[in-house]
């Protein structure tokens, strides 16, 4: 079974995890940059300082807000992950070259927003940071790579935190707009495929760390996510302006519930589980509100700061595609009693007796992209784009080699699983690119060691290490996979 010729196979990364050059050429400070490391048992924490007293401390990134008064800063004393990640900014060209020996068709990225407004509002845009972009584009460009660009993944300018409290402010739509509309502009002819904002849903989790915002109780979340929608709709309005050819993708983090028992209540649970995640899909894809959220903010008194034309928009200017993450289902039960508690990608579930984990906790199932893609193609109709997946492992380099036997058993699975969606199911899917193509810093432990990559990175968790470029045995595997068009997996 083979997937269609036009399939765009190919690998994802974030400019936060990625490139470096936290301070280089004009680059200004982004919340990512004030997020320390943390392992699978220490939670990474966000260092602030306050101006005026001069105290400082840190918080945790789950949700925790940030004191009254306290800005994120860059303390002495601790490590930054992202402020060299695996340095993409200067190995570019060696990275896209093999990107490009695996035969990639596309490479999903993201545009770090404080290298071209480095205070996220500035008057006029950072042209050295824009001329980086446009060299990565253009090398992409020579070797037939597409490019899929994030406008928006876990990123806000520390500045806009500072002078607006981050995304409850309304101010946000505009100024976000605008940096989007810099971008379009700008590589117009260069890229075609966007992505609005990474795992929008992450507002319920990690809305500080993802998006900054000083404001994390569920009304502030309620006004962050109703500003995001107004200024994906915008963006997608002037996107289609600028150049038909764009196409705009929202971006879900999504994953297959399972029930532990048949205990109906747990049914009951994945609905409003469900409902938690599709809300921001169904804004999106469907253009209104859906009626079970309006029922939640009427029971939990959240009035909007909204006006007439907002819905208008977000009625008008749905997204062209659904792009998603998925890593493995989650298993949920009401009873706890029995059940051990496993990780995820920012969600907690048990685990299931039925599926492995790695050391992470997160599950490696071999069903979920087929599961995914039908509950997201079934309900939505609108072509889908699987944006990340992939298996975080230690991976151990011996005599210059990694042999990821266990990343190329997961991926195996779950591609076999994506193509019986296209092939037996039919679901319209735009391509897929796996998660951490080479190795970059973990979002959730701020690790190194947590690698994905097809392409081994020498670099530790302290910061030491070459920053070397390795072939792992999954790169020659891929390689492969894509050449046979997804019909060799062996
Ligand atoms: C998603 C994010 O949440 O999962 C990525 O979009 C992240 O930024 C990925 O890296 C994997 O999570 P982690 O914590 O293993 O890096």
């Amino acid at each position: 079974m083979k997937i269609n010729n036009d399939f765009l196979w190919g690998g994802a990364t974030a400019a936060n995890q990625y490139e470096g050059a936290y301070d280089e050429d004009g680059k200004g400070l982004a919340i990512a940059d004030v997020i320390t490391n943390g392992s699978h048992t220490v939670g990474r924490r966000i260092t602030w300082k306050n101006p005026v007293t001069g105290d400082v401390g840190t918080i945790g990134i789950n949700g925790e807000p940030l004191p009254q008064g306290a800005q994120p800063a860059v303390l002495e004393g601790y490590y930054y992950p992202s402020h060299q990640a695996t340095d993409f900014y200067h190995h570019y060209k060696e990275d896209i070259a093999l990107m490009a020996e695996m035969g990639f068709k596309c490479f999903r990225m993201s545009v770090n927003w404080t290298r071209i407004f480095p205070n996220g509002d500035d008057e006029v845009p950072n042209e050295a940071g824009l001329r980086f972009y446009d060299d990565v584009f253009d090398e992409l460009h020579k070797y037939g790579i597409e490019p899929l660009v994030t406008i928006l993944h876990f990123d806000c300018p520390v500045a806009l935190i500072n002078k607006y409290g981050g995304w409850t402010n309304r101010k946000m739509i505009d100024i976000f707009h605008r940096y989007a509309v810099t971008l379009l502009n700008r590589y117009k002819g260069k890229v075609k495929y966007w992505l609005t904002i990474n795992e929008i849903n992450h507002i319920d989790r990690i809305p500080v760390m993802a998006f900054g915002t000083l404001e994390t109780s569920l009304q502030g979340r309620a006004q962050m996510a109703h500003n995001m929608f107004v200024a994906s709709s915008m963006v997608v309005k002037s996107a289609h302006e600028i150049d038909p050819e764009n196409k705009v993708g929202m971006m879900l983090a999504y994953k297959p519930t399972y029930p532990l028992t048949a205990d109906p209540k747990n049914q009951i649970l994945i609905l409003e589980n469900e409902q938690k995640i599709m809300f921001y899909s169904d804004v999106m894809m469907r253009g209104k509100y859906p009626e079970y959220r309006l029922k939640m903010y009427e029971r939990e008194g959240i009035v909007l700061d909204s006006k007439p034309e907002d819905y208008e928009l977000i009625e008008k200017y749905t997204c062209d595609f659904l792009s998603f993450s998925c890593y493995g289902g989650n298993t949920v039960t009401v009873d706890e009693t029995n059940a051990e508690n496993v990780g995820g990608n920012f969600t907690q579930g048990v685990k299931n007796p039925y599926l492995e984990t790695n050391a992470w906790g997160w599950s490696i199932d071999p069903y979920c992209l087929r599961l995914a893609c039908n509950t997201l193609y079934q309900r939505y109709q609108k072509p889908l784009w699987i944006v990340e997946n992939g298996i975080g492992w230690a991976d151990e380099l011996v005599d210059g080699k990694v042999h990821d036997n266990y990343r190329i058993d997961y991926l195996q699975k779950n591609i076999a699983s994506m193509r019986d969606a296209v092939v037996l199911d039919g679901v319209d899917l735009m391509g897929y690119t796996m998660w951490g193509c080479i190795d970059i810093v973990s979002a959730g432990t701020g690790e190194m060691r947590k690698r994905y990559g097809f392409i081994y990175v020498d670099k530790n968790d302290d910061g030491t290490g070459t920053l070397k470029r390795i072939r792992k045995d999954s790169f020659y595997w891929y390689k492969k996979v894509i050449a046979s068009q997804g019909e060799d997996l062996s």
